[in-house]
């Protein structure tokens, strides 16, 4: 369905700026973990900014959060969009929150024209997407697709111990609605590239076709705590040491199998704590990724026989404990071309492009008819605070969500 309705750019980015202040950091990022007490606050806010549009706004059971405007025909099935409120500990104003304001700027977009869709619309915020708190990521639209246990969702642990159920319960966003109770005839989600492809090649869109695979472990390693003055080179087992020799066998996995291969440690823990201790104890979770799924296995079949390697020679146990997988994805040919139509009739430069992040996207992909959108970010730098999209690539965005919007409910 073709239309002139243009979003409005200034709205749209002082929504973004007003969100950036429910856990503002000094650095000019956000820090908004899943399920805090800025989480709910962000929540709250945006849930009487819905309300305000007149939207209907329901909660599942892991606290997703659906905005519904009613369409003309009530049978249909409601075209859905959004993304995620929650960031990293140290992230920026846009990952995620892009996709949620932009889709709030559609509907205030088609309010203020008393333009009415044939299907209902419904604007998501789905709780976790990051996985920096909870793992893994994207944890709650994989419940709703099916794809993770309910059970083990809410029973999942912080580095505090505390559960995502009881924190869920604590800012009050348990939910009602069964999980994955509503369907929907289409899922878009808007969101910054986080990598530099479009910025070097001075596009302003980019037509996602489908997103690389994830692979997630935690691992432990326990060697022997000990005196670090009165032990032998030659008689310990430093858990610590073998953590360092984990790190780099799996940096030298990714350049094994380059150039599509990705893998990073992001975080360690190393006991009992004390300079003067060899370490006997240590922790470390593990991120992989490849587009291919032979490329994910062959990428942890190499992960286990080096660390297999290690743990012999430095006479400690290491033990991985498989979190999470997610095969790479490829989006629906009609919604892919559904963005490339919006983005040419803005006149915006455009190219396909595959996710290297991780987006809900993937796991509604197996529930609807789905696909994304990518706009810029200076420098393709994400999970970080200094993560920066301008004003016109923000609204570049929003007006090809909203016109991708139309033209699938035009079809
Ligand atoms: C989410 O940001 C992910 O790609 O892990
Ligand atoms: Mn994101
Ligand atoms: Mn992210």
């Amino acid at each position: 369905m073709a239309t002139n309705l243009r979003i409005d750019k200034e709205r749209l980015w002082s929504s973004l700026m007003d969100s950036a202040q429910f856990g503002a950091t000094a650095k000019g990022g956000i820090r908004r973990l899943t399920l805090s007490d800025e989480d709910k606050a962000v929540r709250d806010w945006f849930k009487a900014a819905c309300e305000a549009e007149g939207m209907t706004v329901e909660i599942d059971a892991l606290g997703n959060m659906f905005a519904t405007r009613p369409g003309t025909d009530p049978d249909a099935a409601p075209i859905s969009f959004g993304s995620h409120l929650d960031t990293q500990p140290a992230g920026g104003k846009f990952d995620g929150i892009l996709g949620v304001l932009a889709g709030l700027e559609a509907i205030r977009t088609l309010n203020a024209a008393g333009y009415r869709t044939t299907a209902p619309l419904t604007l998501i915020n789905w709780t976790n997407e990051e996985g920096a708190r909870f793992a893994p990521a994207m944890m709650c639209s994989g419940v709703y697709a099916g794809e993770i246990g309910l059970d083990a969702a809410l029973a999942t642990t912080d580095n505090d111990g505390k559960t995502f159920g009881a924190e869920l319960d604590r800012i009050g966003y348990r939910g009602t609605e069964p999980v994955g109770a509503r369907r929907f005839g289409a899922y878009i989600e808007l969101h910054i590239e986080q990598g530099p492809i479009l910025e070097e090649e001075a596009k302003t869109i980019g037509i996602v076709t489908g997103g690389q695979g994830i692979l997630w472990f935690d691992g432990t390693i326990t060697g022997k705590d000990s005196h670090a003055g009165a032990t032998p080179m030659t008689m310990r087992h430093d858990a610590l040491a073998a953590l360092a020799e984990v790190i780099l066998a799996i940096e030298a996995i990714a350049f094994d199998h380059a150039p599509g291969g990705r893998a990073t440690v992001g975080e360690v823990f190393a006991l009992p704590g004390s300079r003067n201790t060899i370490p006997g104890t240590t922790r470390f979770k593990a991120d992989f990724r490849h587009p291919d799924a032979a490329g994910l296995t062959a990428m942890e079949a190499d992960l286990n026989a080096r660390l297999a390697a290690i743990a012999t020679r430095r006479k400690v146990e290491i033990d991985l404990t498989p979190v999470w997988r997610k095969d790479p994805i490829v989006f629906d040919p009609a919604i892919v071309g559904a963005v490339a139509a919006a983005a040419e009739k803005n006149g915006y430069a455009a190219r396909d492009i595959i996710s290297g992040a991780g987006h809900d996207a993937f796991y509604l992909a197996s529930t609807c008819p789905t696909g994304m959108i990518f706009v810029p970010c200076a420098g393709g730098v994400s999970h970080n605070e200094e993560e920066s999209t301008t004003e016109d690539e923000c609204a570049a965005g929003a007006q090809v969500l909203l016109d991708t919007i139309l033209e699938v409910d035009g079809r």
